[in-house]
């Protein structure tokens, strides 16, 4: 990373140390229209990003910009209220801001989660997949550029981005909360569309179960710095051949609002475990 980087994530690092009353290992990022999980959090500080040195500020309806540090289930945790989609505009680097910052505050496992289309014509509006692999699909990469070897390796092994151990306690929680859980690919595409019927159908031949415009590049960066990942995605809508729904923002974000008791209860249980 060039210097001028580094001074700058450094110092976010640095404010958001003294800050912390808490140390947690763990960082949740909340999908569109997921950020009721808070209600279930014992928060002990709310920091709205424009407070943050060097931190960027999101712009998405349903998208609220604080970090918040606190517990769920007894263990401390930091939650991205609001991620920063490459849609708006912003560079990979800056969509992948957080995911660094968190490494350099030493956060050890990433909970991602996203609001995702499902093509796998098993699914049905509302259930949740966990993620199983990606395929990026974005044209671009958030690793492109120079390397700071320090960091990371300049080619980074992707055989399980998502824990292989991490899934496991997903499904054992899953089957003690009678949650029913989908496993599948999602495919990080760039957005702002939302895909034609050809769009997911040519996806889903590709492998993929779902497809949303997030998490990849962040999943990327986590995996590179060293993080064990867990994502997860809820389906907000269908792309399955034949039965391609209209989605809209507001849909997606009301079916997201409806599976959300669901995601919470599964994150809840999983927290002592992890
Ligand atoms: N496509 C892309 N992103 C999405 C979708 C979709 O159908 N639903 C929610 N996010």
């Amino acid at each position: 990373m060039l210097d001028e980087k580094k001074e700058k994530l450094q110092k976010t690092i640095d404010f958001l140390q003294k800050r912390m009353t808490i140390n947690p290992k763990v960082a949740i990022v909340l999908g569109s229209g997921l950020g009721g999980l808070t209600k279930i959090m014992d928060i002990v500080e709310e920091i709205p990003y424009v407070e943050i040195p060097n931190f960027p500020v999101s712009t998405v309806k349903g998208h609220k910009g604080t970090l918040i540090f606190g517990r769920i289930n007894q263990v401390d945790v930091v939650v991205l209220n609001g991620r920063f989609h490459y849609y708006e505009g912003y560079p990979m680097e800056t969509v992948t801001y957080p995911e660094m910052v968190f490494a350099g505050l030493g956060i050890k496992i990433l909970i991602l989660s996203n609001a995702a289309g499902g093509m796998n014509p098993t699914f049905q509006v509302g259930d949740i997949m966990l993620i199983r692999d990606h395929i990026n699909f974005f044209g671009t990469n958030p690793l492109i550029g120079p390397n700071d070897d320090n960091l990371g390796p300049r080619f980074p092994n992707m055989s399980e981005v998502y824990s292989r151990r991490l899934r496991k306690i997903a499904h054992q929680k899953a089957k003690e909360q009678q949650i029913h859980l989908q496993e599948g690919v999602y495919i990080g595409v760039t957005g702002p569309c939302f895909e034609t019927p050809s769009e997911y159908k040519a996806y889903y031949l590709l492998g993929a179960d779902a497809v949303g415009m997030s998490t990849v590049p962040e999943a990327i960066i986590g995996a590179y710095r060293g993080m064990e990942i867990f994502a997860f995605s809820v389906i907000t809508d269908l792309g399955v051949v034949g039965q391609v729904m209209e989605a809209t923002h507001e849909e997606v974000l009301q079916a997201a609002k409806t599976a959300e008791p669901k995601m919470i209860k599964l994150i809840y249980e999983m927290m002592p475990e992890l």
